[in-house]
């Protein structure tokens, strides 16, 4: 690989997959990871004819306890240098607690939150060394929220990104390595099947945004070295509104909007 490499995760569809378009027409190679190996194979094929960009694939499960080490190990045999992480794979589940299946309660916790801190533990030392380098956590509206009756581990496991984000940031202040954190709101993604959440008030009171548009602003974000990007005037608006609203009145609201409808 000849040029800056990002590595992203999850980039097989949605967001990621904007992401990765938009790092490869700045001129970055790519190392990309999800499950489905077809779709990063396709992404690649794409990158390449459009831009020339080297993309590596790594077709893996990083929802398993030990990802972030197995997935740091396989990007190490690739390449020792990385400009950029993107920790952009998640998955959330529209169900109650009491009900939610305990399989995909731990796999949601490992993926977005074990196995995001460790990959960023492992890929530090390299940039530090260097002086530079980038990590772009994606968290969501989520984060900013007092909690999500309907999709409780969801909320929680998106307010750790946020706020572990934020202290990273600090902690890095000064050493060349940003840290960005985007936080979307409804987007037009897989992630609204998946995470059987296309019957809720939150995707159908408006439209959601498109992960172009999502992906363009944490990726402008990012290399501005912003903190925190939250895309869309009315996402900002429902990202600070929880700090001034009491917070049993933010649960019944957040309560209503994650309802799911037949
Ligand atoms: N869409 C929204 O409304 C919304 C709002 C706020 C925040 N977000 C966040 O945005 C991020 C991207 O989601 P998206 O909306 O773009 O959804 P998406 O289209 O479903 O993309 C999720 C990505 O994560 C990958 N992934 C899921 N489970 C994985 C696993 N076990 N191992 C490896 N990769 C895995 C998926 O690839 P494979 O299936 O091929 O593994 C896919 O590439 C997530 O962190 C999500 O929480 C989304």
């Amino acid at each position: 690989m000849k040029n800056k490499v990002a590595v992203i995760t999850g980039a097989s569809s949605g967001i990621g997959m904007e992401l990765a378009r938009l790092f490869a027409a700045d001129g970055y190679d790519l190392i990309v990871t999800a499950r489905r190996a077809e779709l990063l194979q396709k992404l690649s094929e794409e990158l390449m004819n459009a831009h020339g960009t080297s993309v590596r694939i790594i077709p893996m499960d990083i929802a398993q306890p030990y990802a972030g080490e197995a997935l740091w190990k396989a990007i190490s045999e690739i390449t020792p240098n990385i400009e950029v992480l993107v920790n952009n794979a998640g998955v959330g589940d529209a169900s109650d607690f009491s009900t939610e299946s305990p399989e995909v309660i731990e796999r949601m916790i490992q993926l977005n939150i074990s196995t995001l801190t460790s990959l960023t533990r492992y890929a530090l030392p390299q940039m530090l060394s260097r002086g530079k380098g980038k990590i772009l956590n994606v968290a969501s509206l989520a984060g900013y929220q007092s909690g999500g009756p309907g999709m409780a581990v969801y909320y929680a496991t998106k307010s750790y990104v946020l706020s572990f984000s934020r202290s990273l940031g600090n902690e890095l202040s000064r050493s060349g390595v940003s840290v960005t954190v985007l936080c979307p709101g409804a987007t037009a993604t897989e992630f609204e099947q998946t995470a059987g959440a296309e019957k809720t008030l939150l995707f159908n009171w408006s439209k959601p945004m498109d992960a172009k548009t999502v992906a363009l602003a944490g990726y402008r974000g990012m290399q501005r070295g912003c903190g925190e990007v939250v895309p869309g005037w009315m996402n900002k608006f429902l990202a600070v509104s929880p700090r001034f609203t009491p917070t049993s009145m933010v649960l019944a609201i957040n309560r209503a909007l994650l309802a799911r409808r037949n």
